[in-house]
């Protein structure tokens, strides 16, 4: 429940980043040393993950709410079927864990948000050329291979996804596997550290070139996640939105360049310090045209929430979503608030209205999720956001770092609350 109209002001410190953690937690079953992971999101979808190691044999520890210790040496499994990994997307990057280890997976095929069709075909195809034979069986991804040999793999679309999980698999293969087209997002870079943390030869990640020198095993190693890209530009857009003054802490200022240009060209102030950036707003909103692309360009995870805070901007705004086929589901649920908006194939065209009123909506998948708490915040009235299971899924503690900020904001446990 959301009491709209307030301005946040403050501090808000941004969490390690999930996509990163989603991938290097299953990555740890690489070794059967222990791996240390710091700055690890409290959010659902880590601790799915984990549930998930668990079933398979590791062990783990919470030293503290950001800090897990990794235990693979009891894995000796290596099927994941459909009940666990149903829920998550992310469980995809066991394949390449298992498949690296084991040199075989069988991991049923991933859940996750609903944004059209979500191929796997750039993973397979790299598995493939590392020497797996990969089938498909009622709904398990099958996966073996005698041994892993290095290749080149040209990948047909960017993606975040494939490049990770070829990497995971590759670290531990005989010799040079070199992944062109790969993605660059921070994420990618993050995964690749971690790797040479344990002892992989990793070289070019976060460029479109990534040479990876398998390595007999990997060992122990204590290793700290990168802060959340999306986390801190959803803040920054909440700061924007509510005409407030925030310092966005605990950030790398330039993964969050795509975000910091368009906040200036719709009127935001922008500060940049080391490891924090300060968003501030006393006049009107300007349009703005947004295209999302894989990193550096403007991230589609804020397209949700880039078309949310457009929805009161002066003039007509266009935005276009140039990763996911489908990702404007949420639309209806911002009209429901009032916002004029249409959508015609990839592309919503935004009119600015002088108010958003409070209303009853629903979170159709994560950042639709973190989209709707920014209307609602900009938003005059009571709303109501239900189905907020997705947003707990990605973003740690999401009522108390609004409330610090200044946010009328509460957890409410409804009758007849969707499941
Ligand atoms: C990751 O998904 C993120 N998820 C997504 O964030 C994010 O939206 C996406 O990257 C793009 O940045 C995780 O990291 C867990 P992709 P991923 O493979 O890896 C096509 C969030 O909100 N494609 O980069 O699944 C695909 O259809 C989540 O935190 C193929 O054609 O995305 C899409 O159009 C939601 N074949 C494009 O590539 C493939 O084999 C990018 O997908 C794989 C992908």
């Amino acid at each position: 429940m959301i009491n709209g109209g307030r301005r946040l002001c403050g501090e808000v410190d941004i969490s390690g980043a999930k996509n990163a953690a989603v991938a290097i937690l299953p990555a740890a079953l690489l070794t059967k040393g222990r791996c240390r992971i710091e700055n690890v999101p409290d959010i659902k979808d880590v601790n799915h993950i984990l549930e998930i190691m668990r079933q398979l044999g590791a062990t783990y520890e919470k030293i503290d709410r950001n800090t897990i210790e990794i235990d693979g040496s009891g894995v000796k499994q290596w099927v994941a079927e459909y009940e666990i990994v149903k829920r998550m997307r992310a469980s995809y990057y066991l394949v390449g864990a298992l498949l690296g280890r084991f040199k075989k997976a069988k991991v049923a095929m991933p859940g996750g948000c609903n944004f059209g069709e979500r191929p796997i075909d750039q993973h397979t195809k790299g598995f493939e050329a590392l020497g797996a034979k990969v089938s498909l069986q009622q709904g398990m991804f099958d996966l073996e291979a005698e041994k892993l040999c290095g290749n080149a793999i040209y990948m047909d679309v960017v993606s975040v996804g494939a490049t990770i999980n070829i990497m995971i698999a590759a670290v531990l293969a005989e010799g040079l596997t070199v992944i062109e087209n790969a993605a660059k997002e921070p994420h990618v870079v993050d995964v690749a550290n971690f790797l040479n943390s344990m002892g992989a030869n990793i070289k070019g990640a976060g460029t479109d070139v990534i040479r990876i020198m398998g390595v007999e095993e990997l060992g122990s190693c204590t290793y700290a996640l990168i802060p959340d890209q999306i986390e801190a530009g959803t803040f920054m857009m909440a700061a924007a939105a509510s005409g407030g003054d925030v310092l966005v802490k605990n950030v790398i200022p330039k993964h969050l360049d795509a975000i910091s240009a368009k906040l200036v060209e719709m009127g935001v102030e922008i500060e940049e310090y080391d490891d924090a950036i300060r968003v501030k707003r006393s006049g009107v909103l300007h349009k703005a045209n947004v295209k999302t692309l894989p990193y550096p360009g403007f991230p589609t995870d804020l397209q949700p929430i880039v078309v949310t805070l457009l929805t009161t901007a002066e003039g007509t705004s266009m935005v276009n979503e140039g990763v996911w086929e489908n990702r404007f589901q949420y639309v209806d649920e911002l009209r429901r608030l009032g916002a004029n908006i249409s959508v015609s194939g990839r592309t919503a065209v935004i009119e600015g209205v002088s108010k958003l009123m409070g209303a009853y909506v629903k979170a159709t998948d994560l950042r639709a999720g973190a989209a709707m708490i920014i209307a609602a915040l900009m938003a005059e009235g009571t709303t109501r956001i239900t189905n907020i299971q997705y947003i707990d899924r990605g973003y740690e503690h999401v009522e108390e770092k609004f409330g610090k900020l200044g946010a009328d904001i509460k957890r409410e446990k409804m009758e007849d609350e969707e499941c």
